[in-house]
């Protein structure tokens, strides 16, 4: 499976959820390899201490790394250009657009995704940074999504100081540390919503390849001729 993490916003956690999808499958002892195609090289930053449990591969080197991987989790540049988003499209099995709950990225999210609609591929929002005090922002926030009639994953992805604690040492939000090298308590929460955000992307690209797969050229008969009626 080929996912690609992409948006026309920085900062909307992008390299985040790249991260962490790719460590929770890799923890599910799937062979993953993420592909740093950010021209800003973070997702690369990211791994440079080399404590997270797969491969962060620049995308010039990805041919040959992504050969054999179960899961290629791609981190995306952020990007509106119609040509770029035409390979990334016919790369991917399945994209992933990280929004947060403000209107900016909303709006972009939405624009996003009407050109997505110009392909055949699923793709899903994903909403990060929401903050536990403003569950109705996140409300709202997927009441507009789906109102435009996009896939807003059920998971939401915490504002938590323990992402920004676990980049700061290359490591997942699971093993994040305070300063002053305690855990932060909340850690795992931040750590399970990716979890269920992986389930949730299965899932979807699963029926997206059912789907596809039920949909046979007219006057075609896949029944095998032993089982033809005469
Ligand atoms: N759920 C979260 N809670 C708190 N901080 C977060 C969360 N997710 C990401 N961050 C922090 O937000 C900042 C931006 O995240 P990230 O680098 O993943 O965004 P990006 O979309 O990849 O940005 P860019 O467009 O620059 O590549 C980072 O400091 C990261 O640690
Ligand atoms: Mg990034």
């Amino acid at each position: 499976m080929f996912i690609t993490v992409f948006g026309q916003k920085g900062g909307v956690a992008k390299t985040c959820t790249s991260v962490h999808l790719a460590a929770i499958w890799a923890h599910q002892h799937k062979k993953v390899a993420l592909i740093d195609a950010d021209r800003n090289r973070s997702a690369t930053a990211y791994g440079s201490r080399e404590l997270l449990p797969y491969p962060v591969i620049p995308i010039e080197a990805a041919a040959k790394a992504a050969r054999g991987a179960d899961i290629v989790v791609t981190d995306g540049q952020a990007s509106s250009n119609e040509e770029e988003l035409k390979n990334l499209v016919e790369g991917s099995d399945i994209i992933v657009l990280p929004t947060t709950p403000q209107s900016r990225s909303l709006e972009l999210t939405i624009e996003m995704s009407s050109l997505l609609n110009n392909y055949r591929i699923p793709y899903a929002a994903l909403l990060v940074k929401v903050d536990s005090r403003k569950k109705s922002s996140a409300e709202s926030a997927v009441e507009i999504l789906e109102g435009f009639d996009i896939h807003v994953l059920n998971s939401q992805i915490p504002l938590l100081s323990a992402f920004e604690s676990a980049e700061t040492n290359g490591v997942t939000v699971d093993q994040s540390v305070d300063k002053r090298g305690r855990a932060h308590s909340r850690r795992m929460m931040g750590w399970y919503s990716y979890d269920k955000a992986c389930s949730e992307i299965e899932e979807l690209y699963q029926a997206h390849q059912e789907a596809t797969r039920s949909v046979t050229p007219i006057g075609w008969d896949f029944t095998a001729l032993e089982n033809r009626a005469a």
